[in-house]
């Protein structure tokens, strides 16, 4: 496996891992404010909204590679100047 495929791969699992985090932090948004917990629901509904980020930004670097690679097919995408910067991601959301 190559060095880019070896890349792709670990930006598809950091984006499976942030997209996880999503599903259960909203998980329990639900079951708190169910059960009357206002104040944790509020917290775990944040939370996922912040875990939506991770996945915006894993996506951008998979864009900005593809772009680099020369893949035609993504030429039409505008490129975030952020998203260089802002590639901080995969930070140890691990299976739960
Ligand atoms: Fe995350």
């Amino acid at each position: 496996m190559s060095r880019k495929e070896k890349s792709i791969e670990l930006l598809n699992k950091a984006v499976a891992d942030e997209l996880l985090a999503v599903h259960q932090y909203m998980y329990f948004h639900f079951r708190c404010d169910d059960m009357g917990y206002d104040l944790l629901s509020g917290l775990f509904k944040r939370t996922a909204i912040q875990e939506m980020m991770h996945v915006e930004t894993a996506f951008r670097t998979y864009l900005v590679l593809e772009r680099r690679s020369g893949n035609e097919n993504l030429r039409g995408c505008s490129e975030n100047p952020r998203t260089e910067r802002n590639a901080g991601i995969g930070h140890g959301h691990g299976r739960r």
